[in-house]
């Protein structure tokens, strides 16, 4: 079994990206065959710094190995380092629909957001696509905000499948029961984001533990004082109880029947605790870590050699299936 993901190296992580990401990589990682890629090629599809992307990508990869990633096990690679990466998405824009990528949720928020909209970013999606398929994957875990992104992947994959011969795997998504949307405490109806929506409602991975107090103190909670989960009726209640069972593996019946007649204080209080105590092990296991760049870049180089053994004979395979003549 296959596993591949991709986390962008722009931006602090937040306990979203735990929630949809991290712990699903260190989960997933048990059933089979790794591949965990740090995706520099994807941030530079909107205006980027060149000094805070190359912190962001050491940032990252202590990040991983912090929650849980067995460097023995598991690959974790930058996408840059493994040129097959850039060479696929080229391919596989010849099978991607102008209109499909028009029709990218993501794409056309941020085109709505955007002062200057990049050609990157539109076809991202492509290189997306292109990461997944080289390893031939089977599982990828992801948040919800990725579906559509998986989805367009396994329909590039099947057409280049139906135009060339068989040469990919269908992947399959791999998505938390709970937690697979968080949103930003400040405005439930808007998905916690590395670059969008109010700071003092994202929650960093590494925020210290009064800033974490503070910010589910004053996390925007729906009227009435009954801790229920109805994410229609009470958006920022049901965003907190999701984050609760995400950092207590409690069930949201277990979380509903502890706090039932309590009011929302209480609640909010433990929430602040529970994720201190997840995160504090992950921090300083962290800033042990990044602490020591030239490890992370050994770590990294090993990963890359691996990831370009596990990639080429498939970038090999399009290449000739495609008609290309070979040096
Ligand atoms: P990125 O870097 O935005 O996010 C990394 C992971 O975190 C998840 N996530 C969330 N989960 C729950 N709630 C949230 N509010 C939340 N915000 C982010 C994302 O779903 C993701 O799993 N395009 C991808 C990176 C990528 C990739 C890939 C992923 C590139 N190639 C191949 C999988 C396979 C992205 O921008 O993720």
């Amino acid at each position: 079994m296959r596993i591949f993901s991709g986390i962008q190296p722009s931006g602090d992580p937040h306990i979203g990206n735990f929630s949809g990401g991290f712990r699903q990589y260190a989960q997933t990682q048990e059933r089979g065959e790794g591949f965990f890629c740090i995706v520099d090629l994807h941030a530079i599809t909107i205006t980027h710094d060149p000094a805070a992307l190359r912190d962001g990508t050491l940032d990252i990869a202590a990040m991983l190995f912090a929650t849980g990633l067995d460097p023995g096990r598991s690959t974790v690679f930058v996408q840059s380092h493994v040129t097959a990466h850039a060479e696929a998405a080229w391919l596989l824009s010849s099978v991607t629909g102008h209109g499909q990528l028009g029709r990218m949720t993501q794409f056309k928020e941020r085109v709505a957001e955007e002062e200057f909209v990049s050609a990157a970013l539109f076809t991202y999606p492509v290189l997306m696509a292109g990461d997944i398929l080289l390893y031939r994957t089977d599982i990828v875990p992801i948040g919800e905000d990725q579906r559509q992104h998986l989805e367009l992947t396994r329909d590039i994959a099947q057409r280049f499948n139906t135009r060339y011969g068989e040469t990919f795997v269908i992947p399959e998504g791999v998505f938390p029961e709970t937690g697979g949307r968080v949103m930003n405490l400040q405005e439930p109806t808007l998905k916690m984001s590395k670059s969008r929506g109010a700071e003092s409602g994202t929650v960093l991975m590494l925020d210290s533990p009064d800033t974490i107090r503070k910010k589910l103190k004053t996390a925007v909670t729906d009227s009435g004082s009954e801790v229920r989960y109805d994410p229609d009726e009470k958006p920022g209640i049901s965003n907190l109880i999701e984050l609760m069972t995400v950092v207590t593996g409690k069930s949201i019946q277990e979380i509903e029947a502890t706090y039932e007649g309590t009011g929302y204080g209480r609640f909010k209080e433990d929430i602040a605790e529970g994720i201190i105590e997840l995160l504090e092990p992950i921090k300083a296991r962290y800033n042990e870590l990044r602490a020591d760049a030239a490890e992370l870049d050994r770590l990294l180089a090993l990963g890359a050699e691996k990831a370009r053994e596990a990639s080429a004979p498939t970038l090999a395979r399009m290449y000739e299936r495609m008609g290309f003549t070979r040096p």
